[in-house]
């Protein structure tokens, strides 16, 4: 059994007192979760946030790292600095960073190897766009972005990776793959980690399903036996919406 995890990617959003507000509005409505609950920040909230959760269930995540361990980077941070931030989750390959930040899918494997390497916990995000899946090509094109991300890991290191499958056409745009889409593609990525990894491997890994998940459609997704979480934009900013979804089994 795979423990559910669900994730909030606030992306560019809130100051850090109002990230200290909408923590201390979620900690006693997700309390009693049984999924892990994690909050991926921007960088300017990690101090406020991580003080704000102390005690509670939530965990702290980063939406990006760098690769490299120091040096001429600038506005970039390094996997050891979010960990001594008191980071331990990191969304690496979001869509977004892939389209407006030249991301590439070997830059999203350095980066998933130095967040690995520091103890971060990933969270490597792949998915298709639109022409993608109308052209027929996305069962391809997940197998590989997930493949080659996940290059250099041990298969233990890949055991403990979380995935989020996030079709681009779904991301803030309200509309969800169907619970039965998801689960499929979700399915496919897995049978990539098992013909690489080993179905043992394949078992473990938790693979969530991002792209406008919110209260309404959390329970129906999450009833599908591949889908093992979400990542949450939009409905992560406000605590009732955000902890609805964590609470998907009440
Ligand atoms: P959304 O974003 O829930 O607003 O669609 C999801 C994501 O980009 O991770």
């Amino acid at each position: 059994m795979r423990k559910a995890i669900i994730a909030g990617n606030w992306k560019m959003n809130k100051t850090p007192a109002e990230a200290v507000a909408l923590v201390n509005e979620l900690k006693p409505l997700v309390k009693d979760a049984i999924c892990d609950v994690v909050v991926c920040v921007p960088a300017v909230n990690f101090y406020a946030v991580k003080e704000a959760i102390a005690g509670s269930n939530i965990k702290l995540g980063a939406e990006n790292v760098h690769w490299a361990a120091s040096g001429a980077y600038t506005g970039e941070l390094s996997a050891d600095m979010l960990v001594a931030a008191g980071v331990e989750y990191v969304i690496i390959g979001h869509s977004e960073r892939r389209q407006y930040f030249g991301e590439t899918d070997q830059t999203v494997n350095q980066r998933v190897l130095a967040a690995v390497k520091a103890g971060l916990k990933v969270i490597l995000c792949v998915g298709e766009m639109k022409d993608v899946r109308e052209a027929g090509a996305t069962d391809g094109l997940v197998d590989y972005q997930t493949i080659m991300a996940l290059n250099g890991l041990t298969a233990e290191e890949v055991s403990e990776v979380i995935i989020a499958y996030e079709p681009v056409w779904a991301i803030g745009t309200g509309l969800t793959a169907t619970d039965e889409q998801a689960n499929e593609t979700i399915g496919v990525i897995r049978k990539a980690v098992a013909r690489k990894y080993g179905q043992e491997v394949a078992d473990k890994v938790r693979i969530q399903y991002g792209g406008s998940m919110n209260p309404k459609n959390v329970k129906g997704l999450m009833a599908q036996p591949e889908i093992d979480g979400g990542l949450i934009g939009g409905a992560s900013l406000k605590a009732p919406d955000f902890s609805l979804v964590v609470n998907y089994d009440k």
